[in-house]
């Protein structure tokens, strides 16, 4: 909410807040939900993702203020969590692990797949916002290698074609 200065007709000038965006808002109501208490940052970090669908920079200032700590430190804890997301991320978030077990299984050709038929790269979003890809390390199913995570499902032994049939399956389920 920065302030900006505004010429009256009088030729003075006074400071305007523009009013707060809806982010902005939301924070500042998971701030004072949580009594301003820095040691709530993390749930207000997930009050917010769970909101809006990931943390926006914009609030960040906002935060800081309200728990009056430094901006570094809250960006320095949001940065620290990869949990939270710092951008929008599509409908569905699919996780693949790139660790050591799911690596000597395959992982690699998996990733490479994945890319090339969502048409975007690790860490992107499809160009209709249904999915984002993002590597991990472990998603503690390293019996059933390679493993991914959509959304809170655990699927293990993903090969190609096993990916192709649960993305498919996700797009059935948004035309439905
Ligand atoms: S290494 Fe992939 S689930 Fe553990």
């Amino acid at each position: 909410m920065a302030k900006k200065a505004v010429k009256q007709t009088n030729g003075s000038r006074v400071d305007q807040f523009p009013a707060p965006t809806p982010a902005e808002v939301a924070a500042l109501a998971s701030c004072a939900r949580h009594g301003n208490k820095p040691d709530e940052l993390l749930e207000i970090f997930h009050d917010l993702q769970h909101q809006l669908g990931y943390v926006p920079d914009a609030t960040l200032p906002v935060i800081a203020k309200a728990l009056n700590r430094s901006r570094a430190e809250i960006y320095g804890v949001l940065t620290f969590y990869h949990e939270f997301k710092r951008h929008p991320v599509g409908k569905h978030v699919v996780k693949i692990c790139r660790a050591e077990a799911c690596q000597s299984m395959g992982t690699d050709a998996l990733c490479q797949h994945a890319e090339k038929s969502l048409g975007t790269s690790l860490g992107g979003t499809t160009a209709d916002g249904m999915v984002t890809i993002e590597q991990v390390f472990c998603l503690g199913n390293c019996a059933l290698s390679p493993a991914i995570m959509v959304g809170e499902k655990l699927y293990g032994k993903v090969d190609p074609k096993r990916f192709d049939e649960i993305i498919g399956g996700l797009e059935k389920e948004a035309a439905e």
